[in-house]
């Protein structure tokens, strides 16, 4: 299984503030810009570097960079734009595509109405983001859809996972590292996750 929990004390400290219902929208925004910092860190630690030198003030410094152009950030609409800023606080130079991506009540299935990617992303490394990767359609889908455009390198990075929505992405796209806070116990009837943290862009947005 490609799932790689970030277990570390800020970040569990974070994400049980984030679960918590008496956690307003200022409060949510702000916990998930950070914990998305934190998640961000540990799903960035494969990129590539060049070597450079520098001149510090004492004398010369040999250096690393990151490679050029920088990651692509893609969050699935509208839940992933949550986790934006925190990511392009890490990776000031990265380039925000995005995907909107909606379930058909009757069939279950992703509809995608809007799609806006970066012409050069066969060149960048793709960060996919979601806080909530549920039944894993929506993600299997935004991945299918950056892969057709062109990118190579692909990483997944959500919130909290349920593994079912683990399975999902696993069986579709086994190369994908997906990184995350929490593995959680399951899905419900409406394909909640248990016990998840509710619905992330209502919780967001404040729209309740
Ligand atoms: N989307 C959410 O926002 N929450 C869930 O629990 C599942 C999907």
């Amino acid at each position: 299984m490609q799932f790689q929990r970030v277990d570390h004390p800020v970040v569990q400290h974070k994400l049980t503030l984030l679960r918590d219902e008496r956690t307003k929208p200022k409060d949510f925004r702000d916990l998930l810009l950070e914990i998305t910092m934190l998640l961000g860190y540990a799903a960035t630690r494969d990129l590539g570097l060049r070597d450079v030198e520098v001149q510090t003030p004492v004398g010369p410094a040999k250096g690393r960079l990151l490679l050029d152009p920088q990651p692509a950030i893609v969050p699935i609409l509208r839940a992933g734009l949550g986790m934006v800023d925190g990511l392009l606080r890490i990776l000031p130079a990265a380039v925000v595509g995005h995907v909107g991506l909606y379930r058909d009540p009757k069939t279950h299935k992703p509809v995608e109405y809007y799609r806006n990617l970066p012409t050069d992303i066969s060149r960048r490394d793709v960060i996919v983001v979601d806080p909530m990767l549920a039944t894993g359609g929506t993600s299997a889908m935004a991945i299918s859809l950056v892969r057709e455009a062109g990118a190579k390198s692909v990483t997944l990075l959500c919130l909290v996972a349920a593994p079912e929505g683990v399975r999902v992405v696993d069986e579709l796209h086994p190369d994908v590292p997906i990184y995350g806070a929490a593995l959680d116990e399951r899905l419900n009837e409406h394909d909640y996750i248990v016990p998840g943290l509710g619905d992330a862009g209502d919780r967001l947005y404040g729209t309740l």
